[in-house]
């Protein structure tokens, strides 16, 4: 009897293993390895453009990723949001408005390679998109394919219209045609944070965003819940500990240049997503912006704290009022710190180094104070560090290692 048992439960299994090893959904059940191990960074066509997009603006703006030295400080991703698709053909393929994009997304794509930069592009889980036109539910394992075989590298996935949906398994899903089609794809997540896809999003996607919209504005709200920065940022405390190498929290993408906000407003902006680790996607009409909005965008000093290998996320330590102490662990022990003013009056700051040295459990080593807005180095941390911080700025200082005696 036992015996019998024993025979029955191995041939099950045996039956099992070989339903596994060919079953798609436990073959491919998982994402590409080793993309975005640091925060990825491009442009996306929505912040400023909207549904308004076509072939001749997106090869413009390749060709400006280069001639503004963006590419060279690590911006990639040139991603087209909604609004470029039109609808499916009697095979279920999706079709491109031909009006907007006359040589198809292939011809772009490789204009885009062609640069030494990387192409993305933006569907919906649900049936539409949130312009309207079709999304790929249904249609997950051919939209995938179609997105291989014109040389994808980035896919954004928005979650309008998706009824009753399961939001892990609609991504999954299409995490899963993603891997079958076989090209590595970053998958960015864009699920406004409604089910919490920082908990269950890790082995799915490279990115996921955590709000709703953002609105190029220091603390405004929409009627649609889209908001400005700040707000955001409140929002990602707490978040800090599920975002990391392969997968990043995405407080949204930049505004920094759309002209809703002063110099000032989007140094700050620029920093604390620098400091959250946030993915680095500039949404400005990069063919024409002014110098200081370049600045602003192209200091590597400030994109390295974005692109730390470490991978961590910036965490609030002080908050009084308007005054916020940010710090960011980055490798070689060292540390990023913002000192934020969310007010409308200067703030005479005054940092007793020791203090944030012993939370982060570096006090026996020593540290010079690099500020990386101003690109000089303002003291150490043997010193009692004081700095006035104009309204609604930021005084953004690396911790550069002079001396360790750990
Ligand atoms: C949603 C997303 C935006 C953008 C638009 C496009 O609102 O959150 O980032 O992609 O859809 O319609």
């Amino acid at each position: 009897m036992e015996f019998g048992y024993n025979l029955r439960m191995r041939k099950l299994l045996l039956i099992l293993l070989i339903l596994g090893l060919l079953s798609p959904t436990m073959v491919f059940a998982q994402k590409f390895k080793n993309l975005a191990m640091t925060p990825p960074m491009g442009w996306n066509s929505w912040n400023r453009f909207g549904p308004k997009i076509n072939e001749k603006l997106i090869e413009e703006i390749a060709d400006a990723m280069v001639s503004t030295g963006m590419r060279d400080a690590g911006y990639r991703y040139i991603v087209i949001d909604d609004g470029w698709q039109i609808g499916r053909d009697k095979n279920g393929n999706i079709i491109v408005n031909p009006k907007k994009f006359p040589h198809g997304i292939k011809a772009l794509a490789d204009y885009v390679h062609f640069r030494g930069l990387k192409f993305g592009i933006y569907s919906d889980a649900g049936r539409k998109t949130c312009q309207g036109l079709p999304g790929s539910r249904g249609y997950e394992y051919q939209d995938a394919r179609t997105y291989a075989k014109w040389g994808v590298d980035y896919l954004k996935y928005d979650w309008c219209s998706h009824g009753k949906q399961n939001s892990e398994a609609s991504y999954k899903l299409m995490r899963d045609a993603l891997y079958k089609a076989g090209r590595p794809i970053v998958f960015s997540i864009c699920e406004w944070g409604i089910t919490k896809p920082w908990l269950w999003a890790k082995d799915i996607g490279n990115l996921w965003r955590t709000t709703d919209d953002i609105q190029d504005c220091w603390d405004c709200v929409n009627e649609w819940g889209g908001m400005g920065w700040t707000l955001i940022l409140d929002r990602q405390v707490g978040l800090e500990k599920y975002s990391g190498p392969g997968h990043w929290n995405d407080p949204d993408m930049l505004e920094v240049g759309n002209g809703g906000m002063t110099t000032g407003e989007y140094k700050a902006h620029f920093s604390m997503w620098c400091m959250l680790a946030a993915p680095l996607m500039a949404g400005n009409d990069i063919r024409n912006m002014s110098d200081d909005i370049r600045n602003i965008l192209i200091n590597k000093e400030v994109i390295a704290i974005d692109q730390d290998p470490l991978g961590k996320q910036g965490v609030k330590i002080t908050d009084i009022g308007d005054y916020e102490i940010w710090v960011k662990e980055l490798q070689g022990k060292e540390l990023a710190v913002a000192l934020l003013n969310r007010g409308l009056t200067p703030i005479d700051a005054v940092i007793h180094w020791k203090t944030i040295l012993r939370r982060f459990k570096l006090e026996n080593n020593n540290y010079k104070l690099r500020d990386l807005w101003e690109k000089k180095f303002v003291g150490a941390t043997n010193k009692v560090f004081r700095v006035k911080i104009p309204s609604h700025s930021v005084i953004l200082l690396r911790l550069v290692k002079t001396k360790n005696t750990d």
